[in-house]
């Protein structure tokens, strides 16, 4: 009996080395130890000894089942941690793996240029107002010198609300606002959105323009092309070559347009400029007394300068690009430019 014993454990020694998992572990476990075990029915045998035989092997028996029950005891533990460290080496995350990227979105080339002219009117002194889009006649056209049937409506195709509202055809009447609020002097720009019945390679229905005017004593033409001048330099980057044309305004006298040579074919004439080699950039003036008057200021007492220039062409001048309409498209591949 005591050698059956001895096989018993050397058998389950192997055995229970060979387990590689916790449940073949239970499996072996109640083959040796279970209620029908190899050891339990050994046990039974027992009865047949005699007395004195009996507390000996006893003892061996116990010996045995505890020396069994250890073995199991540290082969689970063993399963168990290789068990973990299976899962943590076949589930590690590498925190070292370049994460997703989220599309990320950029401001409008048209929103950029604002951003950089209201900029340098800041560094030039200029503060920063803004006007309705949806504006009355009274401000868009006659405090502006325009009384109605006047023949200069003509040069702006208007969008009509009403009889007495428009969408603003240029920010022009964010000057009459100010005027009326604030007494002289007054140094200001007032960047926004206009429109125009107005469609092709260099006009679109909707564009945005800026508004600068400076009202003082004695401010004088002067004063206003060294402004503009000095903008357009910084603007591009380098000295521009500029050309002030003659020009009228019903709110402005003497009146000017400003041209810059064409950038997109250095002035030798293309489609953009028309083949003149020159992009018209701003309208530009003195203010007309009249406006003046409409406003409450004294004409004999201060004098000033007001320009409005378009940004998308100033957009398209530093740029390089030749066709208004790609601003509004809304194509992913031309903003992702910028
Ligand atoms: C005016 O709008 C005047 N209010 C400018 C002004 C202000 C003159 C203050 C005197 C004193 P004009 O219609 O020329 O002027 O437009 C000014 C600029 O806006 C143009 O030089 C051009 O750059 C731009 N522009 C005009 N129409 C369009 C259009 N349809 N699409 C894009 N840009 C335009
Ligand atoms: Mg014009």
């Amino acid at each position: 009996m005591k050698q059956q014993l001895d096989e018993i454990l050397a058998q389950g020694r192997e055995l229970i080395a060979e387990a590689d998992s916790e449940f073949a572990l239970n499996e072996l476990k109640v083959q040796f130890l279970g209620k029908k075990g190899k050891v339990t029915a050994l046990m039974k045998g027992m009865a047949d000894l005699s007395a004195e035989e009996r507390p000996a092997m006893g003892k061996v028996v116990n010996e045995v089942k505890s020396s069994l029950e250890e073995l199991f005891e540290a082969r689970f533990q063993e399963v168990r941690e290789l068990d973990l460290e299976k899962r943590l080496s076949s589930e590690r995350i590498d925190v070292t793996l370049p994460g997703r990227r989220l599309p990320k979105g950029s401001l409008h080339p048209i929103t950029l240029v604002t951003d950089e002219v209201v900029g340098i009117f800041s560094t030039l002194g200029f503060g920063v107002v803004e006007g309705p889009e949806i504006e009355n006649d009274y401000y868009n056209f006659e405090a502006l010198n325009m009384p109605r049937n006047h023949p200069a409506r003509d040069m702006q195709d208007t969008f009509y609300i009403s009889e007495d509202v428009v969408l603003r055809t240029h920010t022009s009447p964010v000057q009459i606002r100010t005027m009326l609020k604030q007494r002289p002097p007054v140094k200001v720009i007032a960047p926004g959105t206009v429109y125009r019945r107005d469609s092709d390679l260099t006009h679109s229905p909707m564009f945005h323009q800026v508004e600068g005017f400076l009202v003082d004593r004695q401010v004088t033409f002067g004063d206003l092309k060294g402004t503009l001048q000095t903008f357009l330099n910084r603007f591009f980057g380098h000295e521009i070559g500029v050309r002030f044309r003659p020009s009228f305004f019903p709110f402005t006298e003497p009146s000017a347009e400003v041209d810059i040579a064409c950038v997109i074919c250095g002035g030798k004439g293309c489609r953009v400029c028309k083949d003149s080699g020159w992009l018209e950039i701003l309208g530009c003036g003195m203010i007309d007394p009249e406006v003046f008057k409409a406003v409450g200021y004294d004409p004999a007492v201060v004098t000033g300068y007001a320009f409005g220039m378009g940004l998308e062409r100033l957009c398209m001048l530093k740029n390089g690009i030749n066709d208004l309409r790609l601003f509004f498209e809304n194509d992913i591949r031309f903003l992702r430019q910028f």
